[in-house]
């Protein structure tokens, strides 16, 4: 694990958008897909904004990008404003030329009887693809990634999850009241994540620094999740100076 620290976010997104933009041509010119496993929130879209500008203006193209998405709510409809299907589209789908069969977000209106075996196909479907080839990564407070919260197994795969009352609490906003806020999702396990070749993890914000010093400092644990990635061979915390504040 080693950890580079950006003055702004800003800055820090366009170096990780570079990355991927390097990622998806180094494959194209072997005629291979590039699969990203890609996150939602706050911390990811300047990012989805250097790419869009990339397509657009550098004439980057995803047509060999295959997508698989961290997490959605559970339940959640693909139309409703707060779910990570409508984020995707309008922060990057919408704005690029990647194949509508490409992209895999997990589905928040499966029903419950379907949802393990959904969540053993969704797995399936990236093993098929020859695994995640670059994994972007928030961090919660809670020291969740993806939607893995605190207790979750190293080994774990996509499932069906409790989300924290931090995480809960944290969403509250945008689903004007925490009453609103799903009480579960659907997500990725850590072990997942972790058979990743790449992963990026970012995290920007003062509210960030304790969590951040926990997983790159601190023990091992379940309590905090993103400390799994200590293990993980080729893992980069990308930090604003907010967050990275704590580490010694
Ligand atoms: C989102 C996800 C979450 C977020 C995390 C940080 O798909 O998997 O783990 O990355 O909650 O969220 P922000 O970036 O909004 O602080």
């Amino acid at each position: 694990i080693h950890n580079v620290i950006f003055k702004n976010s800003d800055d820090a997104s366009i170096v990780i958008a570079q990355e991927i933009a390097a990622l998806i041509k180094e494959k194209q010119a072997k005629q291979n897909y590039c699969v990203l496993g890609l996150a939602t929130g706050s911390s990811p879209i300047k990012v989805y904004e250097e790419l869009v500008r990339l397509h657009k203006e550098d004439n980057l193209s995803f047509a060999n990008v295959i997508v698989f998405n961290l997490d959605e709510y559970y339940p959640m409809e693909i139309t409703n404003v707060q779910s990570y299907h409508y984020f995707m589209h309008e922060h990057l789908f919408n704005h690029i030329d990647i194949l509508p069969e490409n992209i895999h977000i997990p589905d928040g209106t499966v029903s419950q009887k379907d949802l393990y075996q959904y969540c053993i196909d969704y797995e399936l479907k990236i093993n098929a693809v020859g695994g995640l080839d670059f994994q972007l990564l928030g961090i919660g407070r809670t020291g969740h990634i993806g939607f893995n919260e605190p207790g979750s197994h190293p080994n774990s795969g996509t499932r069906i999850i409790t989300l924290n009352h931090i995480t809960r609490s944290d969403a509250a906003e945008a689903f004007f009241g925490i009453e609103n806020v799903p009480k579960r999702a659907i997500t990725m396990g850590i072990g997942t994540i972790k058979k990743a070749k790449r992963i990026v993890i970012m995290a920007f914000g003062h509210k960030k620094a304790p969590v951040v010093k926990e997983a790159i400092e601190g023990a091992i644990k379940s309590d905090i999740p993103a400390s799994y990635l200590q293990e993980h061979k080729n893992t980069t915390f990308v930090l604003d100076q907010e967050a990275a504040g704590e580490l010694t």
